[in-house]
């Protein structure tokens, strides 16, 4: 028998309550929200009519829709007047007694085939469902945030859920619009699981002056497509409830990567909650709203802080591979006369075959006119010595990711190229001070790290050593921004921002796998659709290379000795056996 949902109650109607609500009523159910007190109730009222304002003015809804459904929705502040809900959704903050007190006491008030939900991110469900006299209709529903936006939604049943109730409560979620994943009842379930580790750990970058706010975010969107940089994404959710989460997901699993960064606490505490209260890590117009306005932290506009740059106007290019040859055609095309240098003709030959290529490409599509494709082709020449870069201002290597070999080639540029010439490394995982020791002008020696495939993707990560000149990174950071690339600045030390950001939730998201939570279709669809990844963690570890995300892993492991970060066994096993992603036919998944 499926329950026909006519009447929802909504219990908390906050960041995620309000966006619950609205979602209901715009599925045409009658909405009773209930507040803690009338001006709470009144300012909920007032979001669900602001949202859905906005709907309206993006041609998403009528006016007369939204009048209809503003009907629908009532906020009291009387929780014994959801009596007549068919299923009530609790999304109150995240404190167990607090929700173990409202479950009881919703037990009492509604009917007995009423279902009642939870929106807890992290809390057991079980340890809820038992302040009822009635577990077996207890279950979790999981919306993301902005619950109007996000297509996807968790259906946690414990062990005693009845099997009915998770039909019935997929069944609405699939109604509403939402592709449903029914999972067990363990902290944080998938999404949250494998976020909030990430989220944390940003912080705790931020925290530890890693890297700017700015480019934190800058990073992962540009580098990963992100929907949103992480610390972003921590004031939409809300500090305080990202707190919560994350130390309630460290209760239960002990796994020090979620212990929550101090700094959350200390903002909380200072009232720095994120958007709703108008400041988290940065600042916003007004509590609620999502523009973000300058603060202390803000940088000086672009340039402003550049003070003495070192004049750049050719370029040298070492290698020819991948990320070589794109790196000459994002020069060339700035209008940078390039020298690269490759072991050979016939591998000189195929760089130009390859960027000749690539421009006729962008010609075809419209990007580049022909004259155009021909003059940044007249800027490119090939050599077969590094002494042809003996008068270029800036040398990026580009070579196999050896460090013998890179090494040897940082001694050679030192002996050839003039005083003053910048030296950077593209390596992604190689400290890049071991190149600068080799040579006698380690001010003069800075990271690089271009992303795959370098003319498309925006991010280039600065990477200072602890003697790069300030100039120096100064003036790659200029550059940058010349050949229309967004560059983050950061340290030293493995992964940077990106690689150490991104690895270890993918290995986390193995490692959900190997412990048979989730399958690798419902962990691709949870991160895609609940959080806007442009890609699910199997998904891109396939594309990536598991041999190469293994070496990642285990550099991260091996620089941090942080536990958490040690490679998968499932991972290994699968780098052993030769499966190694979609360039072998077979990696999570197997291809044609
Ligand atoms: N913020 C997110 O991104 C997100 C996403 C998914 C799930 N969740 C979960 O949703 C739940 C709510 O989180 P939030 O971020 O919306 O919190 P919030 O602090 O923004 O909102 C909580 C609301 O509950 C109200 N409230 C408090 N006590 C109440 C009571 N006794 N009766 C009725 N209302 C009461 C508060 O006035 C407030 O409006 C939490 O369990 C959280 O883990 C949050």
């Amino acid at each position: 028998m499926t329950r026909d949902i006519r009447t929802v109650g909504v219990v908390g109607l906050g960041t995620m309550g309000a966006g619950i609500a609205e979602v209901f009523a715009r599925s045409g159910a009658a909405v009773i929200g209930v507040e803690v007190s009338p001006e709470a109730a009144a300012h909920a009222r007032g979001v669900v009519e602001a949202s859905t304002e906005r709907a309206v003015a993006r041609g998403k809804l009528t006016e007369a829709e939204r009048a209809e459904l503003l009907g629908r929705v009532e906020v009291v502040t009387e929780l014994d007047r959801l009596a007549a809900a068919d299923l009530v959704v609790e999304a109150v903050p995240e404190h167990l007694d607090l929700k173990r007190e409202i479950f009881g006491k919703l037990d009492s008030i509604c009917g007995p085939d009423a279902i009642l939900a939870t929106n807890t991110s992290s809390l057991s469900v079980t340890e809820l469902s038992v302040a009822t006299q009635n577990p077996r209709r207890v279950v979790g529903l999981h919306f993301f945030n902005p619950a109007p936006v996000q297509g996807f939604m968790e259906v946690v049943r414990t062990v005693v859920t009845e099997d009915a109730v998770v039909d019935d409560v997929v069944a609405l979620a699939e109604g509403l619009g939402k592709t449903a994943v029914v999972v067990g009842d363990k902290a944080g379930f998938i999404a949250n699981a494998l976020l909030f580790g990430y989220l944390n750990h940003a912080v705790s970058m931020y925290e530890q002056r890693y890297a700017s706010r700015e480019d934190i975010d800058a990073a992962m969107r540009f580098g990963c497509g992100l929907p949103m940089g992480p610390l972003a994404l921590m004031d939409l959710i809300g500090l305080d409830t990202a707190y919560e989460i994350l130390d309630s997901m460290y209760r239960q699993g002990r796994d020090r990567l979620h212990a929550p960064s101090p700094i959350i606490k200390q903002m909380v505490t200072a009232g720095l909650k994120g958007r709703k209260s108008g400041r988290g890590f940065y600042t916003y117009a007004e509590p609620g709203s999502s523009t973000v306005v300058a603060d202390d932290l803000t940088p000086a506009a672009a340039g402003a802080a550049g003070g003495d740059l070192r004049p750049v106007a050719s370029v040298g290019v070492v290698g020819s591979g991948t990320m070589a040859t794109g790196i000459v055609e994002v020069f060339a095309k700035s209008g940078y006369d390039v020298t690269f240098v490759a072991r050979g003709q016939d591998k000189v030959d195929r760089v130009v075959a390859a960027l000749t290529k690539s421009l006729d490409r962008a010609v075809a599509k419209g990007k580049l006119d022909a004259a155009a494709r021909d003059a940044a082709l007249g800027r490119v020449t090939g050599a077969t010595d590094v002494t042809a870069l003996a008068g270029a201002d800036l040398v990026v290597e580009a070579v196999v990711e050896d460090l013998a070999v890179k090494r040897a080639l940082f001694t050679r540029l030192d002996e050839i190229c003039k005083p003053g010439a910048i030296l950077a490394t593209t390596t992604s995982s190689l400290p890049v001070v071991e190149c600068a020791a080799v040579t006698g002008r380690a001010r003069d020696v800075v990271g690089m790290h271009f992303f795959n495939p370098a003319p498309i993707m925006k991010l280039v990560e600065v990477v200072s050593t602890v003697s790069t000149g300030a100039d120096v990174a100064a003036t790659v950071t200029d550059l940058c921004r010349r050949i229309g690339k967004h560059p983050v600045a950061c340290g030293d030390r493995a992964g940077f921002i990106v690689n150490a950001l991104l690895f270890p939730y993918l290995n986390d998201a193995v490692r959900m796998l190997a412990a048979h939570y989730a399958t690798a279709d419902d962990i691709d669809v949870a991160m895609k659709k609940g959080c806007g990844y442009p890609m699910g963690p199997f998904e891109l570890l396939d594309v990536v290379g598991l041999d190469v995300s293994l070496a990642i892993e285990r550099t991260l492991y091996s620089e941090f000795r942080e536990p958490g970060f040690a490679p998968t066994p499932l991972l290994e096993h699968l780098v052993t056996a030769g499966y190694l992603g979609r360039k072998t036919g077979r990696g999570f998944r197997t291809y044609d």
